[in-house]
């Protein structure tokens, strides 16, 4: 197997935390966890949890090959954690995952069924750890999953997280992939919806995801040509929206677009009473638009329009960019396993694939970026 874990000029190619990267392979050993040893078999784990995006099978691709190349041998986890908590798994060889690097979704499924809250943390999962022979896990997951992998990491199962969500709100890393395919998507719609919009003098209200965060809205409007972006840092007054649309008549502009990130708070008087959550206590989003329009409606006497775009930005082929993205996530999560690291994640820093610690990139959501958000502003009206 050729040596890569030095580049042509002897840094590390995944850089920093070196000494995470200097335990050599244990395949072999046995490591002490919480509940006891488990042996190191040479096997990587692979799993896919919470909401799917775009260029997660180009990450499962390129741990396969990698690890292949590295001599160890990988196994797939069905739907996210559940597999490991009922046992359910299927082989992975580079055969097998060949030809999956623009597929969207994941051929491995996907859950928000949680060791920690449908279970007892590693306890619920260390049989099936153990009866696969698995000694390190690469769990490809957004918030909710990244969070169980560090308190499975600290109760001693060997983890490498790799950062996945089209929100892009994952601290740590500058990037997480699927968020340009979203961002692609969306412009795309609100290009298509511009011209119906303008030919019907009509305000639409395109709603997109972003729960915490409005990096998709901003980054899509942007591209798109929004008259004014809704995200979730930055509160909104409905009778400032309903001058800027006016205003935008007055000089000709008949029609406007106003995207909304479903994560966007809504005024007290428009909140409703009932809050669904998904597994992870997060509420479940999404129709944001349709509780808005009727108020800008009355406040500016503008017709409103809803478009809410909700899983198409995160379905279908991923964009090169996110498949680049993936595949180095993939590659490097792979070195990290082959070298025995443990309790990190792979993450985009500048231009280079470094590793972090979980803590980090669980400590805090990553926002969208107010001088992203100035930019769009510049456009409003
Ligand atoms: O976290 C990514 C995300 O797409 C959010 O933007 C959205 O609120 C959520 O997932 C939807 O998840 P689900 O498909 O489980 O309802």
């Amino acid at each position: 197997m050729p040596d890569r874990s030095h580049d042509r000029d002897g840094d590390n190619i995944v850089g920093g935390l070196v000494s995470l990267l200097d335990q050599p392979s244990r395949k072999g050993e046995v490591a002490d966890c919480a509940y006891g040893p488990i042996s190191l078999t040479g096997m990587i784990g692979i799993l896919t949890a919470g909401g799917d995006c775009p260029g997660l099978n180009a990450v499962i691709r390129a741990v396969v090959h990698r690890a292949e190349e590295g001599g160890q041998t990988c196994i797939g986890i069905r739907d996210g954690w559940k597999g490991l908590m009922e046992n359910i798994t299927v082989p992975l060889d580079r055969d097998l995952v060949d030809e999956i690097v623009g597929l969207g979704g994941t051929i491995l499924g996907t859950s928000r069924k949680d060791p920690y809250v449908h279970g007892d943390g590693l306890t619920s999962i260390l049989p099936m750890i153990e009866a696969n022979g698995i000694d390190r896990v690469v769990v490809i997951g957004g918030e909710g999953t990244l969070a169980s992998a560090l308190r499975l990491s600290q109760e001693g199962l060997p983890i490498i997280g790799v950062p996945k969500t089209i929100d892009n709100d994952i601290a740590a890393t500058d990037v997480t992939f699927g968020f340009h395919t979203a961002v692609q998507i969306a412009t795309d719609a609100i290009d298509r919806l511009t011209t119906t919009a303008e030919s019907h003098n009509r305000v639409i209200l395109v709603e997109v995801m972003g729960r915490h965060a409005g990096w998709i809205a901003a980054y899509a409007g942007i591209a798109s040509g929004a008259d004014a972006i809704l995200v979730p840092e930055v509160p909104f007054d409905l009778g400032n929206l309903a001058t800027l649309l006016k205003r935008r008549q007055a000089r000709g502009k008949n029609y406007s677009i106003v995207v909304v990130a479903e994560g966007t708070a809504l005024p007290e008087d428009l909140k409703g009473p009932s809050v669904k959550r998904d597994a992870y206590g997060f509420e479940r989003l999404g129709g944001i638009a349709n509780v808005l329009a009727p108020a800008i409606e009355a406040l500016s006497g503008f017709e409103t329009r809803v478009t809410v775009l909700g899983h198409v930005q995160r379905g279908g082929t991923p964009t090169a960019y996110d498949r680049i993205l993936a595949t180095r996530f993939g590659v490097a999560a792979a070195d990290l396993a082959l070298s025995g690291a443990s309790g990190v994640m792979v993450a985009l820093r500048g231009d280079q694939i470094v590793p972090v610690p979980l803590e980090e990139a669980c400590a805090r959501v990553r926002l969208l970026d107010p001088a992203i958000y100035e930019v769009a502003e510049t456009f409003f009206g």
